[in-house]
């Protein structure tokens, strides 16, 4: 992408009224009740277009609760912009709340990007992701073996790509894919087994991008979707030294 590109209108927090917004919150004595309004706001608009969320977020919570032990690695070093507030988090991604809600806030951003249509969450989620694909397929090689989806969080990306790829891999009558998924967050891969109930995923892995041994690793393809917004945080530097690792995994493909 290219830097000047402008962000889209829906996530623009650059001007107007989204500029003020992220002015009043960096005032600590403000942030409080200004997350809980905002938080508010949105589960109420995400429940009235027909996302559960609150229902959802007591489901897979606690259903994930019992595999986080296995969902964590040992030695993972975090980033310091990891570690930092994001969204409405406090503790940003690494927390329970966070990972059981990531699926519905998918959602709600899915439906955000046709505002004027009366779509399903599912409709929305779909029509991006195949949207995404439509970008890809055209840079990919027939058959693809290895996949690598970077920054999965709770996987919708990851499950969108393996029923894509399996279903392309079919049509051409070849293997399908195996597809792992990585990120920092052990409750947001927690949360991810729980949703991915057909086991389309071969693996789940908690691991840093910027610290990770793939470079030893053969993957023919590297996804990485929406991510670039949790880096927000990140030093330019930090962030240019993970676009290389990302670039030298697709060189080393
Ligand atoms: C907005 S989510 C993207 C979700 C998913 N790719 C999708 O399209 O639905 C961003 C994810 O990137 C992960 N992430 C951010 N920095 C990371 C890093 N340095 N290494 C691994 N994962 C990271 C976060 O934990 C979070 O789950």
């Amino acid at each position: 992408m290219s830097e000047s590109a402008p962000a889209p209108q829906w996530a623009d927090s650059s001007k107007g009224l989204g500029r003020w917004i992220e002015r009043l919150i960096g005032i600590r004595l403000l942030r409080r009740p200004l997350f809980f309004q905002a938080r508010q706001l949105i589960i109420r608009t995400a429940e009235r277009n027909g996302i559960p969320w609150r229902e959802r977020r007591s489901e897979l919570r606690e259903a994930a609760a019992p595999l986080l032990a296995q969902s964590r690695s040992e030695g993972v070093i975090l980033p310091a912009y990891y570690q930092a507030r994001f969204h409405a988090y406090e503790q940003g991604n690494l927390c329970w709340q966070a990972a059981a809600e990531a699926e519905q806030a998918t959602d709600a951003m899915a439906l955000r990007i046709w505002p004027e249509e009366k779509l399903a969450p599912l409709q929305a989620q779909m029509r991006l992701r195949n949207a995404i694909h439509a970008v890809v397929e055209p840079l990919l090689s027939d058959s693809i073996d290895e996949v690598l989806d970077l920054g999965c969080s709770v996987g919708v990306s990851t499950q969108a790509l393996a029923r894509w790829l399996n279903h392309r891999a079919d049509q051409r009558g070849l293997e399908r894919p195996r597809l792992t998924g990585l990120d920092l967050s052990p409750e947001m891969l927690a949360v991810a087994r729980v949703i991915d109930r057909d086991n389309l995923i071969s693996e789940w892995r908690h691991a840093a991008a910027e610290h990770t041994a793939l470079a030893s690793e053969r993957f023919d393809f590297i996804s990485l979707q929406f991510v670039a917004t949790s880096c927000l945080n990140a030093p330019p530097v930090r962030c240019c030294k993970k676009q290389r690792v990302f670039l030298s995994l697709e060189v080393c493909c």
